[in-house]
């Protein structure tokens, strides 16, 4: 009986795999395609992505079939969220039929970052295919910031519907996504905090990234968190609030008057890799394990190779195991100039 006891009394095996650094496999972001109606001058710069810039091609990506089934053996791995992006996601056609077949994964938090765009358009079906939660990026509300962010003369007015849709959808709160870039959007920072506070929905800003090699990134154009939370606190105090888990990558600030809460992405000025617990897979099937990574391991040849369920899951738990990123922790003039992968590739 004292033998049974013990077997009963022994502690499930742990989920999943850890890598170096002792993290944990946890969320896992999926790019659906690497295009994008938006020319965002932090991202994809026109100069860059133009008319003979080569994206994937159709055969390239992979199909929703293979999404699904690799989504299925990473939640066997460890993971509990999942986030579509891109590029734009709602760009990839019937995207509701991947929601519907990943929501069918039980115990998962199923999330998307869109442009919102499209939103107003898709937010229904997307809702009903079971996605549970979005987040919206949104610059300015200033109609001539905003254009010239986009640089593709997309309307403010179009994103602000898609967000309303999406609310109307049942898919709230919405998390709002600013990057501030200086010298085109910090005046807009105090105007957005005012805008969606008493809103329920929860803005965050974002320090501008060195993501990719072509946005020209430089120290000079980072607005830094605290210089952010100062000009918002100025006008509407602030206090900090603490974090919902470990690994949280948005820091927590809410209006002391109770009319909401903002995030603050600080990953120049505070980065946070010791807590990062994110993969990410390309739509053409590379898996990478760090959003500054130079290079990743690719699933795709072993999908379409026959691989087994077992083989794939060994391969991913094998780049897990050995994962040593901390880029933003050891970020440097050198680190900079490195030929990172781009953000509307591996998704941001
Ligand atoms: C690459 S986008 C993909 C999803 C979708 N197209 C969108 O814009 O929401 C994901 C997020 O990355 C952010 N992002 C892109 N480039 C960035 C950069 N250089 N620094 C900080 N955030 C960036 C975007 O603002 C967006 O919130
Ligand atoms: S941030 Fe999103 S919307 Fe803007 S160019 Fe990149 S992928 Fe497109």
């Amino acid at each position: 009986m004292a033998h049974l006891k013990l077997i009963n009394e022994a502690p499930e095996p742990a989920r999943g795999v850890t890598d170096t650094l002792g993290r944990p496999l946890r969320d896992l972001r999926i790019s659906v395609t690497d295009r994008c109606n938006f020319r965002c001058v932090y991202c994809m710069p026109k100069e860059v992505f133009g008319r003979d810039y080569r994206f994937l091609v159709r055969a390239e990506l992979l199909t929703f079939e293979e999404i699904a089934r690799l989504a299925r053996i990473f939640v066997g791995l460890g993971v509990e969220k999942i986030r579509l992006t891109g590029g734009e996601p709602l760009m990839r056609r019937d995207l509701e039929r991947l929601v519907a077949m990943l929501a069918r994964i039980p115990g998962l938090d199923l999330t998307l970052t869109t442009n919102g765009s499209l939103l107003a358009q898709k937010a229904r079906v997307l809702k009903e295919a079971g996605l549970t939660r979005v987040t919206v990026s949104l610059d300015a509300l200033d109609n001539d910031v905003f254009q010239a962010m986009n640089d593709v003369g997309f309307p403010v007015e179009r994103v602000l519907e898609g967000i309303e849709a999406a609310t109307a959808a049942g898919l709230a709160p919405i998390k709002i996504n600013m990057v501030v870039k200086r010298g085109m959007n910090e005046q807009s920072v105090v105007p957005m905090a005012r805008y969606f506070r008493g809103t329920g929905h929860i803005l965050r800003f974002i320090e501008y990234m060195d993501v990719g090699s072509t946005n020209g990134w430089r120290l000079d154009d980072v607005v830094p968190a605290v210089e952010i939370i100062a000009m918002i606190d100025a006008k509407m105090p602030l206090e900090p609030v603490e974090p919902n888990y470990r690994g949280e990558v948005a820091e927590r600030w809410r209006y002391k008057d109770g009319s909401g809460e903002i995030g603050i992405i600080a990953s120049v000025t505070q980065p946070f890799c010791g807590d990062c617990t994110r993969a990410r897979l390309s739509a053409d099937g590379v898996l990478y394990t760090c959003l500054f990574a130079t290079k990743g391991r690719d699933l795709r040849t072993l999908l379409r190779g026959g691989a087994s369920d077992a083989e794939l899951s060994d391969a991913i738990a094998a780049v897990w195991r050995v994962r040593d990123d901390r880029y933003s922790e050891i970020r440097s003039s050198e680190t900079v100039g490195l030929h990172k992968i781009e953000m509307s590739y591996i998704g941001g």
